[in-house]
């Protein structure tokens, strides 16, 4: 079947290992059906003479990486990368279409001092010209293009030498050495590579920009992740205008961090305070519902966990939930019906965290367990008090991390009392001063406290 001058391999749209034959599984991370037949030309690419660069002095390294971030000059977006964006650094920067990626590629070229070119395939050079205007972006460093093969990006990149680069989007580019469409997992991976290859190779910085597609990862290639040195999610609620920019790889700094915007008529506007943001609508004297102070990255913000439970109309009763694990839920419930002995088997559950952000964290099971109790006994916690604590199967409350700050936040938006694990915190840590600490060690002994 292969073509004179043109090769088959197999890819897996998983992981982007690649092999000479078929397999139904793959081999290499085990999903299943995955594998898709490429067909690569044999270009230049694989005649090329091999050249060896010097290897370089670990010392010198390290000395230079330190300092020469480039600072985007958008406080949220650096302390997501961790202090800036590193030069020779290839950052991907994903999410659903229409979220505000390529606005926000836009402001951080806009803000820079570094020259940078601007490659969209998606937008025409007038549209965005359009939007450099509405976000205030006239830098004269700033260039434009719509080159969508990737050795047109390649020889531009070369000729014009900037500092930073955007792909907007990776599922535009194509490279002639490939038999397939672009946004296929052979293209990307190929236009993936060679962009790798430039970035570490002239130390410029590359941001990807690449769409997700329904499932919630970006559409194909889970290679690009592996690929690159840091990946960047754009999140948001469709019913809320705030997005969060979240790391979930980095190679050069913390993961997990978040850097929270909302987006106004004028682009991406920075939130120094998240908390407030997301307690601005918070329900006083509800049953139902419950603060919890989470910790996205380094950071402690406070979310209202708001639970609804009422009787199942028939069958089975229907356990939902937004932004909190379900099987989690589901296991809080049970603590709550055979510990605490509140009936819950012939009730409805639902559990929202108020804002459409998403929390993993141990740490909040005190929160979503009292908010649904609270709902279930129809008694509404005190509003000035927040709860702190991973609830085990026995129904004992367990520390958490970092609680001091989780409680500073608290107490500086005015909250009274937490309710925390009792072994969670040093008598003497003076960190936290005026706000009341209530410690347990059970969800019985919160609740005698929440609900006497
Ligand atoms: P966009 O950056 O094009 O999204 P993506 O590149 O992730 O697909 O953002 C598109 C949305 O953002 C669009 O619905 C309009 C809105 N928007 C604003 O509300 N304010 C602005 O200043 C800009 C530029 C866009
Ligand atoms: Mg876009």
């Amino acid at each position: 079947m292969s073509k004179k001058g043109s090769s088959a391999v197999f890819l897996c749209s998983n992981c982007g290992t690649d092999y000479p034959k078929w397999y139904g599984q793959c081999p290499s991370c085990k999903e299943w059906g995955t594998l898709a037949e490429y067909k690569v030309k044999k270009g230049k690419r694989s005649g090329q003479s091999i050249s060896v660069a010097d290897p370089t002095r670990l010392k010198d390294i390290a000395k230079s990486s330190h300092h020469n971030r480039i600072k985007s000059n958008i406080k949220e977006m650096d302390r997501v990368l961790g202090g800036g964006l590193l030069p020779g650094s290839l950052v991907l920067l994903g999410g659903n279409p229409g979220i505000g990626k390529s606005t926000l590629a836009l402001q951080i070229v806009g803000k820079v001092k570094e020259s940078a070119l601007y490659i969209s395939a998606e937008e025409s050079d007038a549209q965005i010209a359009m939007r450099a205007e509405r976000l205030k972006v006239d830098s004269d460093k700033l260039m434009l293009s719509g080159e969508n093969q990737i050795e047109g990006i390649i020889q531009l990149i070369e000729q014009q030498s900037p500092t930073i680069i955007i792909i907007d989007s990776i599922q535009t580019v194509y490279s002639d050495m490939i038999d397939s469409l672009p946004g296929s997992v052979g293209q990307i991976r190929e236009s993936g590579q060679q962009l790798l290859q430039i970035c570490k190779e002239k130390g410029v910085t590359i941001i990807l920009i690449g769409h997700v597609t329904k499932e919630g990862i970006i559409a194909g290639p889970r290679m690009l992740e592996h690929m690159v040195d840091t990946v960047l999610y754009l999140e948001g609620d469709d019913r809320y205008n705030h997005r969060i920019l979240r790391s979930v790889k980095n190679r050069f700094g913390a993961t997990n961090e978040v850097g929270i915007f909302q987006m106004q008529s004028n682009g991406l506007i920075e939130i120094e305070n998240p908390s407030e943001l997301f307690l601005k609508e918070r329900s006083l004297d509800v049953a139902g519902s419950a603060i919890f102070p989470s910790l996205e990255g380094t950071r402690p913000i406070l979310v209202e966990v708001q639970a609804l439970v009422s009787n199942a109309s028939f069958g089975t009763p229907q356990r939902n939930v937004n932004g909190f694990d379900l099987r989690r839920l589901s296991m809080l419930i049970a603590v709550l019906e055979k510990r605490i002995k509140v009936p819950m088997g012939a009730k409805d559950t639902f559990v929202n965290l108020v804002g459409g952000l998403k929390i993993d964290d141990p740490a909040a099971d005190l929160s979503v367990i009292g908010a649904v109790a609270s709902s279930a006994l129809d008694k509404s916690i005190s509003n000035d008090v927040v709860l702190i604590g991973e609830v085990g199967l026995a129904g004992e409350v367990r520390s958490v991390s970092q609680l001091e700050k989780r409680l500073k936040e608290s107490e500086s938006l005015g909250f009274t009392t937490a309710i925390i694990p009792k072994y969670g915190i040093k008598n003497k840590t003076g960190l936290v001063s005026k706000i009341k600490l209530q410690k347990i060690d059970s969800v019985r002994q919160a609740f005698d406290l929440l609900f006497p």
